[in-house]
């Protein structure tokens, strides 16, 4: 993944980077460990629970002295025209209702030859029982639903990754670049120990049950019934426990989950 990234963004010393939706900084430091000390890195998000959890953090791991934060809207971001040699963003654009005006503002704060790149789940994902066929086409049902009625409610694009390369031409920005990282699921992959799938299957079952009752109402406004929707909770979470009370059956699932983030970035040109 690192050498994606590495020789996707181009990241060379001194620069300027901003990360956009920074969240507590996650991606922000890890662009501060692709960087080679001298840059100067700064983090912007709307929430400032997040802003002083990504300061409290960077602190932590003595990252301060190249990684900043500070509270900003995307969408009107108090940074100067030209400032940054990259500017960043992952899983922001998704949860935007207008993510093509995002993109402009965050090509206007770089600098022009300067990079945009935003990373955001594609429509690709998967989940496949060889032997549930009924509830893996149940699955792509509700899966579809959501993002219509996510669509619908909140006029936000929650898989938008194939859309970047189109936003990003309308924002004004040249020379797209596109990759995919894919995400593969599958619990009787020996590379990685028992205890691991497990804490990671656990994470996903309280995930699901914290967000069904969201869920529900996006999957509902997207056109499907709500029997449907209930025969599609009740049978994830019993699989899954199912699955979490018995070793070995778990260990021989051949259920495969997959999804795919997009990577897309665009130049800022050069003035004539
Ligand atoms: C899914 S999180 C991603 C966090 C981080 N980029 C990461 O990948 O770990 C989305 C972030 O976007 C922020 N956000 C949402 N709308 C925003 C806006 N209009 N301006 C700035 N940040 C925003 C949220 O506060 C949240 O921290």
């Amino acid at each position: 993944m690192n050498q994606l990234y590495e020789s996707f963004l181009d990241i060379r010393p001194g620069q300027k980077i901003v990360d956009v939706g920074c969240g507590p900084g996650d991606f922000t430091r890890y662009l501060a460990r692709l960087s080679d000390g001298n840059s100067k890195i700064l983090g912007v998000d709307s929430n400032p629970k997040s802003v002083k959890a990504g300061i409290a953090d960077t602190k932590k791991v003595h990252l301060s002295h190249v990684v900043s934060y500070k509270l900003g809207d995307a969408y009107k971001i108090s940074i100067d025209d030209d400032y940054a040699d990259l500017t960043c963003c992952r899983t922001l654009l998704m949860h935007l209702d207008d993510p093509l005006k995002a993109v402009r503002e965050m090509a206007r704060i770089t600098k022009p030859g300067g990079h945009v790149v935003a990373v955001e789940q594609g429509k690709m994902g998967i989940y496949y029982d060889p032997n549930d066929k009924r509830f893996s086409r149940l699955s792509d049902q509700v899966w579809e639903a959501q993002l219509r009625g996510i669509r619908k409610l909140e006029g936000k694009e929650f898989r938008i990754g194939e859309k970047l390369p189109g936003i990003f031409q309308e924002a004004g920005l040249v020379d797209m670049k596109a990759e995919i990282q894919n995400n593969v699921y599958l619990a009787s992959d020996p590379r990685q120990p028992l205890n691991d799938v497990k804490e990671e299957l656990r994470f996903y079952l309280a995930f699901f049950k914290e967000r069904m009752k969201k869920d529900r109402k996006y999957q509902v406004a997207g056109g499907l019934s709500n029997a449907k929707v209930s025969e599609y909770n009740k049978g994830y979470v019993s699989k899954t426990e199912g699955l979490l009370a018995d070793d070995q059956k778990l260990r021989q699932d051949p259920t495969i989950v997959t999804d795919a983030l997009y990577i897309v970035s665009g130049t800022k040109p050069r003035q004539t």
